[in-house]
């Protein structure tokens, strides 16, 4: 073991939930990511000879990274380091690998929906002992080290060899290269009827799932074509890529635009999915429609029982808050909990753990269960196959008849990236100054019920999260909401979610834009988009 004096300890960003992501030139710098690991491991307590998971999405930089954080995991005291085949683990898997082996924790490399490559982005977080993302006191703590750090420990010991399933030792550690796949696999096979599955795909249901040449290509050929039983070549883009073939890993309709097309082909195949780069995210796309993430979520909570794994039926439904309301009347209707948290995945961990919360979702094609910590694209697409097998529906009936049980929400969020961060700031401050005298007010046909700033206790620990985005709801339930992202890495994102809650089955076939036309000019008037940020368009709209 030696002891390696840090020259470039750092201070500039605070990791988030999603660790620190930085431009590869960035972590490539002397000392960066060894800084940064002592940083996690100085901050944890009493993992002297357990068992830490390392595995990342498959990025540039990736297999350099985990050598790095082998040699120290092994200089700083582990007892086991259990990594994936090549380097690979996809998020969900990594937070399933350390519940399963009830490790102390995982360090995942990622910069998930961001593109890789030499200048491109990468990213470690570190997952603590329930497999989900470390909690804010955690990353606190990380991130106080790192502004002292002086110091790091380091094995001096050639590479490991990631490439052979098997245990090696380095120094006093145990590393045990695991195959990436069979334990998410043996997880989903456990969660959702395969046979059924298999049978509908055997009787000529073709599905396409875009692995976006990213970290589930591994995953979804072996699950979808192997053990479902799909032709070869129903998973696309398969072999992860150190920079996805030069694309963003991100399953939207702008860059998985790919999928889009051939789902809106008139022979399209019956249902089409993707995932990010890190297996997280999820896009879902039946045959000439597209499944907002919001609505996905309500649909799959409403369905579950029919999968083996939530037979017994939902304990509770979570949404971050920006995620439309289409999930609050599943849940009414099932008579179980509904809890809206703030963005961001680390707010379901308390519920889940606590069995108050079966079922998470995020607008921002994110869905998972208390099957592991993370949320999960894999899983969500085979909780689709699952109830697509059973109910013998095709996946646009299915969306329809939600609709017209439950009404439609349309749902759009249009984001102003890039944007100056006073003026992103000052457009913030401005709102919430008015809020208090919004109630009320009219806008055309549109009343302001309520508008406030959402604020978040959590029922388990009774921490409180203030400022997590001005929310201003509408008579009827539609609702407009504005807050800035905390994981845009030039400027401030401004992101604006709009609403319009729609019962009536006869009004169920506008267009999205059209149907939220009004409220998209009231977020405008209200917050003064065009003139503080000095943008007429979104950048993005999903
Ligand atoms: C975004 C999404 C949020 C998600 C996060 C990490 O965060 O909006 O739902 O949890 O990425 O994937 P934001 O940039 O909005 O802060
Ligand atoms: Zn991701």
């Amino acid at each position: 073991m030696i002891k390696s004096l840090s020259t470039n300890p750092y201070s500039d960003q605070k990791p988030g939930t999603s660790g620190l992501r930085k431009k590869v030139p960035v972590f490539q710098q002397k000392n960066y990511a060894e800084n940064f690991i002592q940083s996690i491991f100085d901050s944890l307590e009493g993992f002297a000879g357990e068992t830490l998971v390392i595995g990342g999405d498959g990025r540039y930089y990736n297999r350099e990274v985990i050598q790095k954080a082998i040699k120290m995991a092994a200089a700083n005291g582990f007892g086991r380091v259990l990594v994936g085949r090549g380097g690979i683990l996809s998020t969900p898997a990594a937070s399933n690998v350390i519940r399963k082996y009830k490790a102390f924790g995982g360090i995942v490399l990622s910069a998930s929906h961001n593109p890789g490559g030499p200048t491109e982005d990468f990213g470690i977080k570190y997952n603590v002992g329930n497999g989900g993302p470390a909690p804010e006191k955690v990353t606190d703590a990380i991130f106080d080290r790192t502004k002292v750090i002086d110091s790091y420990k380091i094995a001096n010991v050639a590479d490991v060899n990631l490439d052979v399933e098997g245990s090696q030792q380095v120094e006093d550690m145990t590393v045990t290269v695991i195959d990436p796949v069979a334990d998410y696999a043996e997880l989903m096979e456990s969660l959702f009827d395969f046979s059924a599955i298999r049978k509908l795909i055997s009787g000529g249901f073709r599905v396409v799932f875009d692995a976006m040449s990213a970290v589930t290509g591994p995953y979804a050929k072996e699950i979808i074509e192997k053990r479902l039983g799909a032709p070869k070549g129903s998973v696309m883009n398969f072999i992860p890529l150190p920079d996805f073939g030069g694309h963003h890993p991100d399953p939207n309709l702008v860059h998985a635009r790919a999928l889009y097309e051939i789902m809106m082909a008139h022979d399209a195949p019956d249902f089409g999915a993707a995932s990010d780069g890190d297996g997280d995210r999820n896009l879902i796309i039946g045959k000439g429609i597209f499944v907002t993430p919001s609505d996905s979520l309500a649909i799959l909570a409403a369905n579950a029982h029919l999968a083996p794994g939530y037979a017994k039926g939902l304990a509770g439904i979570a949404r971050s808050m920006p995620t439309s309301g289409a999930a609050d009347r599943v849940a009414e209707k099932l008579g179980i909990g509904l809890y809206e948290t703030p963005t961001g995945w680390k707010f379901f961990g308390n519920l889940l753990d606590e069995g108050m919360a079966t079922i998470c979702g995020e607008e921002s094609a994110g869905t998972g269960s208390n099957h592991v910590r993370e949320k999960d694209g894999l899983w969500a697409v085979l909780l689709w196959l699952n109830i697509l097998a059973v109910r013998k529906e095709s996946a646009l009936d299915i969306v329809r008849q939600h609709w017209s049980t439950y009404g439609r929400n349309y749902y759009s969020r249009h984001d102003y990236e890039g944007v100056d961060s006073d003026a992103a700031n000052g457009l913030i401050t401005a709102l919430r100054d008015k809020l208090a005298g919004l109630p009320g007010k009219n806008f055309g046909a549109l009343t302001v019920e309520t508008a406030d700033d959402f604020s978040y206790n959590d029922p388990v620990d009774k921490s409180v999260s203030k400022n997590q985005g001005i929310r201003i709801l509408f008579r009827g339930g539609s609702r407009v909401v504005f807050r800035l992202s905390g994981t845009g890495t030039s400027g401030a994102t401004l992101r604006v979610y709009i609403e319009r809650f729609e019962p009536d089955p006869a009004r169920h076939d506008l267009d999205t834009q059209e149907a939220l036309a009004d409220l998209i000019a009231v977020a405008d008037e209200l917050a003064e988009i065009k003139a503080r940020t000095g943008r007429q368009e979104p950048s993005v709209i999903t």
